[in-house]
């Protein structure tokens, strides 16, 4: 492709040393500037490229966030990528690919925090899909799906990890937020992290493609750090509030509310 990267920047030959997966990254394109790598992912999707692309960039002009925000991020420190896929399982489990996508991030940052000197702070995930470190947001994830008469077409996984981020980069961005530079006090190998996020995501996706939604469920919730707590819950005009209960099977946030009745929230932002 014309605007493909400079080798100094991510290069296929580093990230093909790196990269231990077998379906994602099978083919990986590098964009040094792109509108929405989801965009161009989706277009893949419908002129029928098989599952396992990777689409990266250095940055996006038109990043989408969810809730039909935008993502701004700045160029050339972040993790900007979206993956193909096409799924076997039963549409109504849709759902299980943001959790997929928040559970490998989840791991990929605990992984890093390990190699990490001196005290880290906590990683968690918030309902339902936000990485945060210590409160703070890390990355971000806009998985969209698109259905055909028999089931799936196919669906597209993004995600934004805040790699390389300065202090003053950040105010960019929409607050509380992180990066993993900031939190592990050095710089981040982006190839390898984004290796490792991949390599996550593939395990948990052939999981779930073998129906195994139960555990990986299990541990989602066991990584939200939103249960047990009040929250107020945005979901378009709409707010609602209370204790944080649980969540259900389809990843529905269950909320009591001070009538004692209980609601299920499916999108939203949580506060
Ligand atoms: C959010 O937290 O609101 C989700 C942000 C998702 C951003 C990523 S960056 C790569 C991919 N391309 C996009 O346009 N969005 C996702």
């Amino acid at each position: 492709m014309s605007d493909e990267l400079e080798p100094e920047i991510y290069t296929s030959e580093n990230i093909s040393a790196c990269l231990d997966t077998i379906i994602l990254g099978r083919r990986i394109t590098l964009h040094r500037q792109v509108g929405s790598t989801n965009d161009l992912t989706r277009e893949a999707g419908r002129r029928g490229e098989p599952e396992g692309l990777v689409v990266l960039t250095e940055e996006q002009v038109a990043g989408r966030g969810r809730l039909g925000r935008t993502w701004a991020a700045p160029p050339g420190c972040c993790v900007l990528c979206s993956v193909l896929l096409r799924p076997r399982f039963a549409t109504h489990h849709a759902f299980y690919l943001t959790i997929a996508a928040a559970l490998a991030i989840y791991r990929t940052v605990l992984h890093f925090q390990r190699g990490a000197e001196g005290p880290q702070d906590k990683v968690s995930i918030k309902w339902p899909n936000d990485v945060r470190i210590g409160g703070r947001k890390v990355a971000g994830i806009l998985c969209e799906s698109e259905f055909g008469g028999e089931g799936w077409s196919f669906a597209v996984v993004g995600f934004g990890i805040n790699a390389n981020l300065q202090p003053e980069q950040l105010g960019e961005l929409r607050s509380p937020a992180t990066s993993l530079s900031m939190e592990l006090g050095a710089p981040v190998d982006r190839t390898q992290l984004l290796c490792r996020v991949l390599a996550e995501l593939e395990a948990i996706y052939i999981s779930l493609q073998n129906g195994q939604f139960g555990p990986i469920h299990s541990q989602w919730a066991a990584a939200l750090d939103t249960l047990g707590k009040r929250v107020s819950v945005q979901d378009g005009t709409t707010t609602i509030e209370g204790y944080a209960l649980r969540v259900d099977p389809g990843g529905a946030l269950v909320i009591r509310l001070d009538s004692g009745e209980e609601k299920r929230v499916l999108a939203g932002d949580v506060v």
